[in-house]
């Protein structure tokens, strides 16, 4: 009997244009192609594991989970146990890099992981395409963590048509995202009811209008290597996702007071010839994103912010890989 046991490790990843609302909710097919760069450093070690346990049992960095967060973790592996015919218990054990106060998101680098690491566990030879799609199922945003450096995750409209693959690999391009943590508590509405509650903003179509120019824009920003001009269409597709978020039922208000005051200071930085620019996920934390040059100054400038209580960098990483 061979054994069913592998350990991958996948890397957090930040959209640089955003998936924020879906046309299939259940197959987590988003409304809009989606860019993106793995975090280096920040990213999720996981251990499945079948047939060594008596129940299904999914620890998160020491602790049991139980409730809804182990039912989304169980069910996802259960469509792969049923694809492959196995009824064995699993023991899923996973690591964050990072602290999960920091607020960071750990779904996208959680789910990546666990694909891998389940297809593996058990003997499943799936093409990158394939595995980046199936970890799409776990959470929208974890297809992006799959292939290396660069990614598009092409919408698609069907499970299969849905998949991220690499634009350019990691050292294409040596830009760093420098993390602004302004507050560790945990969101109050997370991003799974935030992809439905979008459809309620007036601005919600309007910003599917325009995604298609800032996804032009941006590949054509790497192509050229035109960092003013990616970081131009950066933070513009990240407010318009933020004028969705503030306009949809409920009001969804991720930023607090010292977001807004960081994005206020680049205005001033950029004015001074700093380029640094912002983009900002499902919560309070800016991450800002500048070529390798520009860092040190960058980290000094946030430093400097009250209310900003740590820093944390990231360069363009690997995708998942077994360990
Ligand atoms: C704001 O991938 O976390 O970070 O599919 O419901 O798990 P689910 O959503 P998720 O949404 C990510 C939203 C975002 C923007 C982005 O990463 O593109």
């Amino acid at each position: 009997m061979s054994v069913k046991k592998a350990t991958a490790v996948a890397p957090a990843n930040i959209a640089f244009i955003k998936y924020w609302g879906r046309k299939d909710d259940k197959l987590r097919l988003p409304a809009n192609n989606s860019l993106s760069m793995n975090m280096s450093g920040i990213e999720t070690t996981t251990t499945v594991e079948f047939g060594e346990s008596e129940q299904d049992t999914v620890i998160i960095d020491g602790h049991l989970v139980k409730g809804q967060e182990q039912e989304r973790v169980i069910s996802f592996i259960d469509r792969v146990r049923q694809e492959v015919g196995v009824t064995e218990p699993v023991r899923v054990q996973s690591k964050n890099s990072f602290p999960r106060s920091a607020g960071l998101a750990s779904s996208a680098s959680g789910f990546a992981a666990l694909a891998l690491a389940t297809t593996a566990a058990l003997h499943q030879e799936l093409t990158e395409q394939e595995l980046s799609s199936l970890a799409r199922l776990g959470s929208g945003s974890a297809c992006r963590s799959i292939p290396d450096g660069f990614v598009e995750w092409v919408a698609g409209d069907s499970h299969e048509s849905s998949y991220a693959y690499s634009l350019y690999p990691p050292s294409y391009w040596d830009i760093v995202d420098v993390i602004a943590l302004t507050d560790y508590s945990p969101k109050d509405v997370g991003s799974t009811t935030g992809h439905v509650a979008a459809q309620e903003s007036p601005f919600y179509q309007v910003r599917l209008d325009h995604v298609e120019d800032h996804l032009k824009l941006a590949k054509r920003a790497f192509a050229a290597k035109d960092f003013p001009a990616l970081g131009e269409v950066i933070e513009k597709d990240s407010l318009s996702m933020h004028a969705v978020m503030m306009t949809s039922n409920p009001h969804l208000y991720y930023w607090n007071g010292v977001t807004l005051n960081i994005l206020k200071s680049l205005q001033q930085w950029r004015a001074d010839n700093l380029l640094a620019y912002a983009t900002i996920d499902a919560g309070p934390n800016v991450h800002v994103i500048c070529q390798q040059q520009d860092q040190d100054e960058v980290i000094r400038g946030l430093k400097n912010i009250d209310g900003v209580k740590d820093v944390m960098i990231a360069t363009p990483s690997l995708g998942a890989h077994l360990k």
